[in-house]
């Protein structure tokens, strides 16, 4: 049985499979309608999401499989002081895979060494969100055709972002990308990325401040939310929320084929009037978010082989 809790996880050549897999059912959903049938997938989520557990509920569905869960940790028995481990341990008897998602650092990797099902990390405070990042490295994979010889430059909250965590992560196995990390000091990102990540893999990296000094040299802009949620005051939420707006004068700065990306929920890091860019890709991101967990489930369930 294997689990998902980091997108590590996988080899680059298990990923490229999922991948190959992902663009096979978007081009083929009629052939997967019904692989999952009788199977169903729990999602236990104890912190708010939107496309993270409407595109598994909409991928198992699209599966032929069913869904049940929870949406918030008050309307699960957490709210009565029930440990993680017995949640899952319950779970593994009434589902056949688990997307978890914790405000807590490590809890589906918890549950995961509790469970008699798959357990899919579906975002771990701000540590990993493994399953973003098969988003994410779908789309450029889709929209760019390859996932090397690129520059990135990750925009915003990368300190308790953790979309930028598991994807840059994911992206220093591929060859020849350069990484812009454009934070205000505060929001830079964790050393353990800096250093046991990009360091350890030689990746060449830059920290700089301003967007509109960086974007010119960009392929794809990673834009993120600042994530009030992991403040510690609203003072100093208030302070950094606003401090990157991409509107269309910055994107008169990029080039004519940069790809805008963005994990979603937006606030207001990304100014609406960038909406009908034709780089503007967020919107289609979430779109290909569904087919790669699509992919995730057939692979964790081993049913890639009953395809016919
Ligand atoms: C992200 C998350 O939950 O970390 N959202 C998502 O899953 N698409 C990003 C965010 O909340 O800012």
């Amino acid at each position: 049985m294997r689990h998902l809790m980091s997108p590590m996880d996988f080899s680059v050549e298990e990923l490229d499979k999922l991948m190959d897999l992902a663009a096979d059912i978007e081009a083929n959903p009629d052939r997967y309608s019904s692989i999952c049938q009788g199977k169903k997938l729990a999602t236990c989520f104890y912190e708010p999401s939107t496309r993270t557990r409407l595109s598994f509920e909409a991928a198992m569905l699209n599966l032929g499989g069913s869904v049940l869960g929870f949406s918030s940790a008050d309307s699960s028995s957490a709210a009565k002081g029930e440990s993680v481990s017995d949640t899952i341990r319950v779970i593994s008897s009434y589902a056949d895979i688990c997307a978890m998602r914790h405000p807590k650092e490590g809890a589906p990797l918890v549950a995961s060494n509790h469970s008699g099902i798959p357990v899919i990390n579906a975002g771990d405070g701000g540590h990993q969100h493994p399953t973003q990042t098969l988003t994410d490295l779908y789309t450029i994979r889709s929209l760019r055709g390859s996932l090397s010889n690129l520059t990135i430059g990750l925009c915003g909250d990368l300190k308790f972002g953790r979309t930028v965590h598991s994807l840059i992560n994911a992206l220093v196995r591929y060859p020849n990308i350069n990484y812009v990390l454009i934070s205000p000091d505060e929001l830079r990102v964790p050393s353990y990325i800096r250093d046991d990540t990009l360091k350890a893999a030689g990746a060449p990296f830059k920290e700089v401040e301003r967007l509109e000094d960086a974007i010119g040299e960009l392929d794809i802009l990673y834009m993120t939310r600042v994530q009030r949620e992991r403040f510690f005051n609203e003072e100093d939420y208030l302070r950094m929320k606003d401090f990157y707006v991409l509107n269309k004068d910055k994107m008169e700065l990029a080039k004519d084929d940069m790809l805008v990306l963005h994990p979603l929920p937006r606030v207001n890091e990304i100014s609406v009037e960038v909406d009908s860019d034709p780089r503007a890709a967020y919107f289609t991101q979430a779109k290909k978010g569904v087919y790669i967990r699509m992919a995730l489930i057939v692979t964790l369930l081993g049913l890639e082989g009953s395809i016919c």
